[in-house]
């Protein structure tokens, strides 16, 4: 969480920060603000989103060839205007933005209180620029040194940009369990939580490692570990288009994206299936097949919709490859002591690669030995970077802050995962192993089917948007859709959702149907169909009103539903690549009927990197 960006170089540093901070939005939006060297230091914060920062900025002095910016997400102290960062230190000569949490900020508080330091915000930032400052001043170190001191004593995580006024061509920017990219440029540096904010300027980038710090410094870039060891930069090309994080003519990025899933399942699939000649291949994973398939069981673990795609996999691994699936919350399996064992093998799932609660699941995992294989989407990012191996989801930038194509690329990827490791381990006859590869392969064009729904949707859509609550049902590999379906209309619309197995409804939620209350069954023809349709007459008898998800040609269905839609058909398997379209339209119509901020809802943010 919270977005960070610096310019150091030639050219107008101010308009390079904004731009990017509004690429970064995605990533907090509660307050932002800049600090501008010229001459002067000079620090605009504002509550709110970076458009209010930056009418509030109009007008002031904000030519400068360097300066550092950043968009929050509130971890210490609500978002107000003492929040927002950057702070600057209490000589008035540093400016530092931060994202992260320092865990010991209170006693390195109390020291710095003892000294003298006064402090004009809530946050553990400021203490933790004042505790650099300190270091600074009193020990005559430079401030690279004093920045890598201080680095050794803080205890937590961080990804920090410091100026300074009396060093006008010096930037310092260090990280750990927080993202940070640096960008080369010609005469010119960036630095960004990630790289939507450089790719206009420069391809070439050097991702930060754990531990690292960047001095950029009369024109030139040194990187040196906490440890004052000096590393070689690691200078890697950025593959990124501009178009591919830009709106494209759509009002909203999320509906972008819900659009764009013909094109990024295709992308995920392509070069990994053949299903003409029946080939599947996962190169990421070729290395570690005979481990899965010897593997006493598979454990995944994620957060939010990546966790729903796990529990996805958990359906498709158990009935193909026969091997016991557990899927875990990380912020739950982090914190118990679970039982791990070498023979286990771990399937970690983030769309941005950066959660702070899944890595950690994954460091505990791999301490007891497990093997950890990874599912991104973020190229380079601190997940994929830690697992033994992985596929990429190739799905492109996700902006909107409600996942919809990672959801969708992730399952697709888990499902070839599943495909490869049965084949192998002959838990599946080659013939209905090549039957779903053609069904998977048809997924882009049944997608797209799907997404000429929209028109309807919307004219369903406006009959619930006054709607207080919501309960989606599905059973088998229709429950996770349920779950996800729930949690995309609680995120953006701000409406009560919740997602059950339908045969559970008997179990409590059918106390809550009466007829103001909306029903969402994901009733698709699969070999559970009968009881679903028995659940929708228990709904019908308690005058519930029902949505129905259908197969195409359901006429039994239609005939007991308020409202229908016909999604095409497919292995049951592979139903939740589909019908999880109406839904994600369902939210994304209901929430923009309600005057939602649909792509920035509140107090959410895409990549949560505090536990
Ligand atoms: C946040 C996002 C969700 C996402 C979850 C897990 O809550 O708002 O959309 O599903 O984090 O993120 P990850 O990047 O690990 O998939």
């Amino acid at each position: 969480m919270c977005g960070i960006v610096g310019y150091i170089g030639e050219k107008e540093a101010y308009p390079i920060i904004i731009k990017g901070l509004q690429r970064l939005e995605y990533r907090g939006y509660d307050s932002a603000g800049v600090a501008l060297l010229n001459g002067d230091l000079n620090v605009y914060k504002k509550k709110g989103k970076v458009s209010d920062l930056h009418a509030f900025a109009k007008g002031k002095k904000l030519s400068a060839n360097s300066g550092i910016g950043h968009t929050r997400w509130a971890t210490h102290g609500e978002p107000n205007d003492e929040n927002a960062h950057p702070h600057v230190s209490q000589n008035g000569k540093l400016a530092m933005i931060h994202n992260g949490i320092i865990e010991n900020y209170a006693s390195i508080k109390t020291e710095l209180l003892q000294k003298g330091y006064e402090f004009n915000s809530d946050t553990d930032s400021e203490v933790f620029l004042n505790f650099i400052e300190d270091i600074h001043t009193n020990t005559n170190v430079s401030l690279a040194e004093a920045v890598r001191l201080a680095l050794n004593k803080v205890v937590g995580a961080y990804a920090i940009a410091i100026i300074s006024l009396e060093e006008p061509d010096l930037m310092i920017a260090a990280r750990k369990g927080s993202p940070l990219v640096v960008g080369l440029g010609n005469k010119e540096f960036f630095i960004a939580s990630d790289a939507t904010p450089i790719i206009e300027y420069t391809n070439e980038v050097v991702y930060l490692d754990d531990q690292e710090i960047a001095i950029i410094k009369d024109n030139n870039l040194t990187i040196k570990n906490i440890e004052d060891v000096e590393m070689k930069p690691y200078v890697q090309k950025v593959d990124m288009e501009l178009e591919s994080i830009e709106k494209g003519g759509f009002d909203h990025f999320m509906l972008k994206e819900i659009f764009e899933q013909p094109k990024s399942i295709g992308d995920c699939l392509r070069g990994r299936l053949i299903s003409k000649e029946g080939k599947l291949h996962l190169g990421g994973i070729a290395d570690y097949t005979n481990k899965v398939l010897n593997a006493d069981r598979i454990l995944i673990i994620a957060c939010g919709t990546s966790w729903h795609a796990g529990l996805v996999a958990e359906y498709i691994f158990e009935e193909y490859c026969r091997i016991p699936v557990e899927v875990e919350y990380a912020s739950e399996f982090r914190y118990r002591n679970p039982v791990v064992s070498e023979k286990d093998i771990v399937i970690a799932i983030s769309q941005s690669g950066e959660t702070a609660d899944t890595l950690a699941a994954i460091e505990l995992a791999k301490s007891k030995g497990a093997t950890i294989l990874g599912v991104c989407n973020v190229v380079g990012s601190s997940i994929a970077r830690v697992t033994h191996a992985g596929s990429y989801t190739h799905a492109g930038p996700e902006i909107g802050v409600a996942s919809t194509k990672a959801f969708t690329a992730q399952i697709s990827v888990l499902t070839m995962m599943a495909l490869m490791i049965a084949q192998k381990k002959g838990t599946l006859t080659e013939s209905a192993f090549r039957n779903l590869l053609v069904e998977l392969d048809s997924i882009p064009d049944k997608v797209a089917k799907c997404l000429d729904l929209n028109p309807q949707i919307e004219i369903i859509s406006e009959k619930f948007k006054e709607a207080a609550n919501f309960l989606y049902l599905g059973r088998g590999y229709n429950f996770p859709v349920a779950l996800e379906g729930a949690l995309k209309l609680k995120e953006i619309s701000y409406i009560h959702a919740e997602g059950y197995p339908a045969a559970e409804m008997k179990h409590g939620p059918i106390a809550l149907i009466d007829e103001n209350m909306p029903v969402v069954f994901i009733a698709t023809k699969d070999s559970s169909y009968e009881k679903i349709v028995s659940n929708i007459q228990e709904v019908k008898a308690r005058k519930g009103i029902v949505i129905a998800i259908v197969t195409e040609g359901d006429d039994v269905i239609t005939g007991m539903a308020d409202h229908v839609i016909e999604v095409p058909h497919v292995h049951e398997s592979l139903m939740p690549l589909i019908a999880v379209i109406p839904l994600q339209l369902l939210s994304y119509h209901i929430a923009v009927m309600r005057d939602c901020n649909v792509d920035q809802p509140r107090n959410l943010a895409k990549s949560v990197t505090v536990e």
